[in-house]
């Protein structure tokens, strides 16, 4: 199925097709990062449109430059400073900008389900870039694009998540990618931090953090989400670095060869040592470089590019 026209909401329902014409689209156009100028013209006369309902440095700053780089036009409503203060509704404030000339609308909202809700109001394209606890695609893709950079497959591949999966739709797109492209999926955290549907996603579930790293090739340590949780989940900071935070002595578990990764931001400290964050082994930075190829290619292909 052609990805043109179409709306990307999450990696649940997009087909493994569909997800490897995008990551074989963002292996080319990742070059362009590397040239002295940065600027095809290929999405010349588009307006590409960031709808941030939430804070976020990596995914806005990466679709905005992705667009950028390919020529179209950029512009980017933030919720703190749109007449959402006022008290205008999601559909009522999109549907002004879709009859402005937007050619596609990328929403990040605290709701899941809101960018569904989205995509059944406006007649354009919507991108997910994060629902709520629901799923953030583009970075299940960039994910699994930078994977691909270090190992040769996906198929296969054992791919420890630790941490609060509950609250993360990183955890969730990248499940739903990973598994449908082959690859052993753990997780493990804390038991409050773990929905109770996770083992009908296909991974399995280990409540100590030491069990799911054994053997891993891919380390993935998710931020604990605190601004989308009640007091109580776990007793301290300090409890649930000492239980369940990748360290060292954590990572000699895996591989000798694992590589480390991170969605960002970090607590440093907590969920990942500072050390292990800035090792050799991470491709944290990695992970964030690839995200601008990834919007570059999902940009490109849903806009009208040819594949
Ligand atoms: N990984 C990620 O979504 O980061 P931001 O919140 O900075 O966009």
């Amino acid at each position: 199925m052609t990805l043109r026209g179409q709306d990307l909401l999450s990696l649940q329902e997009m087909s493994t097709a569909d997800m490897e014409t995008v990551l074989s689209t963002a292996r080319s156009l990742k070059e362009i990062l590397s040239r002295p100028i940065k600027k095809v013209p290929t999405l010349r006369g588009k307006v590409v449109c960031t709808l941030f309902y939430e804070p976020s440095t990596r995914t806005r700053t990466s679709f905005e430059l992705a667009a950028k780089y390919m020529s179209a036009d950029t512009v980017s409503i933030a919720a703190s400073t749109s007449a959402a203060q006022k008290g205008e509704t999601l559909s009522d404030t999109a549907r002004n900008l879709e009859v402005m000339g937007v050619d596609v609308a990328i929403m990040r909202h605290s709701v899941s389900g809101s960018c569904h809700f989205l995509a059944r109001v406006l007649d354009i394209p919507v991108i997910n870039a994060g629902d709520g606890m629901h799923e953030h695609p583009t970075q299940g893709l960039l994910d699994i694009f930078t994977i691909l950079e270090h190992k040769p497959r996906i198929r296969g591949l054992k791919v420890a998540i630790l941490g609060d999966i509950l609250h993360s739709r990183v955890a969730r797109s990248l499940i739903f990618g990973l598994t449908k492209m082959g690859a052993e999926v753990t997780v493990a955290g804390p038991g409050t931090l773990l929905p109770p549907y996770i083992e009908d996603l296909g991974v399995k579930v280990f409540r100590r953090v030491e069990e799911a790293i054994e053997g891993a090739d891919v380390v993935y340590a998710l931020r604990i989400q605190l601004e989308r949780q009640n007091k109580g989940l776990f007793p301290s900071k300090r409890e649930y670095r000492d239980f369940y935070g990748l360290n060292r002595r954590r990572l000699s578990l895996a591989q000798e060869d694992a590589i480390i990764m991170h969605p960002g931001p970090m607590n440093r400290g907590v969920e990942i040592t500072t050390d292990l964050a800035d090792s050799p082994r991470s491709i944290i930075l990695d992970q964030v470089t690839s995200g601008v190829a990834i919007r570059m290619a999902v940009l490109y292909l849903i806009l009208g590019g040819r594949e």
